[in-house]
């Protein structure tokens, strides 16, 4: 039987994990084998009694710097569990992620994910083990292990049973190039602001064209670099 998606987490806190992904219909899949999650704790490939991974930069500057020995080491034990598993640092460095790369990588064998801490990973280990770097946006969070559970979490979302109604997936934002619509549920009014009437209006028709419309709106209002893409379509 093929193993399933498989997330393999190369971290110095294996604790951080499932953490999120422990919970709701993520963690429900967890426990049902629909996608399964390693963790890999880098101080166990340390060569002191220190159990040190990281070291002052060279040149000089503020903070430490993750071994290249040390997570050569690490990331060496994770890809021969899983040789054609893609191999990502996140890294605000990174190319940021999208939900197309999402959709990719859900469709693969899994992810082996490298959480960076301190200032950053040495780069000879990056270039040697030819490591792609992801980013989940620009802001700086103090290590690697929130960024995975985010790819991660994308990624679940989306094998074959994990979320109930396909259909809920592919009405989402960025699915169609575009952010998602305006949603309303009861009551029908609620302090003295009421639901669109064309909701309530029961024509499909109506409903479909006002969420184009919504959606539409608020693409070119918020985010000009995905509107300018959509409307060239
Ligand atoms: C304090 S950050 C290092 C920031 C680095 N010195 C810089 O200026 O680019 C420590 C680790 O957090 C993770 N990290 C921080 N921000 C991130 C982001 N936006 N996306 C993905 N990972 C991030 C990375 O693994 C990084 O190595």
């Amino acid at each position: 039987m093929r193993p399933p998606w498989t997330a393999r987490v190369l971290t110095i806190l294996p604790e951080a994990f499932p953490g999120p992904l422990g919970v709701s219909l993520i963690g429900r899949a967890l426990e049902q084998g629909v996608w399964a999650l390693q963790t890999i704790d880098i101080r166990d490939f340390t060569q002191d009694k220190h159990r040190s991974v990281d070291d002052t930069p060279a040149g000089g500057g503020p903070g430490m710097v993750m071994r290249a020995d040390v997570l050569g080491a690490a990331i060496d034990e994770a890809t021969a569990q899983s040789p054609d598993t893609p191999l990502i640092h996140l890294s605000p460095r990174g190319r940021p992620l999208t939900q197309a790369r999402v959709r990719d990588l859900s469709t693969g064998p899994g992810v082996t994910l490298l959480c960076g801490r301190f200032e950053g990973v040495d780069q000879r280990v990056l270039d040697a083990r030819d490591i792609e770097e992801i980013s989940i946006g620009d802001f700086v969070l103090a290590g690697g292990e929130i960024a995975a559970c985010a790819l991660v979490e994308a990624c679940v979302r989306l094998l074959p049973g994990v979320v109930g109604d396909a259909e809920s997936l592919a009405q989402e934002s960025f699915e169609q190039g575009l952010l998602e619509y305006p949603h309303y549920t009861r009551p029908r009014e609620w302090e003295g602001r009421d639901i669109p009437d064309v909701l309530l209006s029961g024509d499909h028709g109506k409903i479909a064209e006002w969420r184009r419309e919504m959606a539409e709106r608020i693409t070119r209002e918020r985010r000009p670099d995905l509107w300018g893409k959509y409307s060239k379509k």
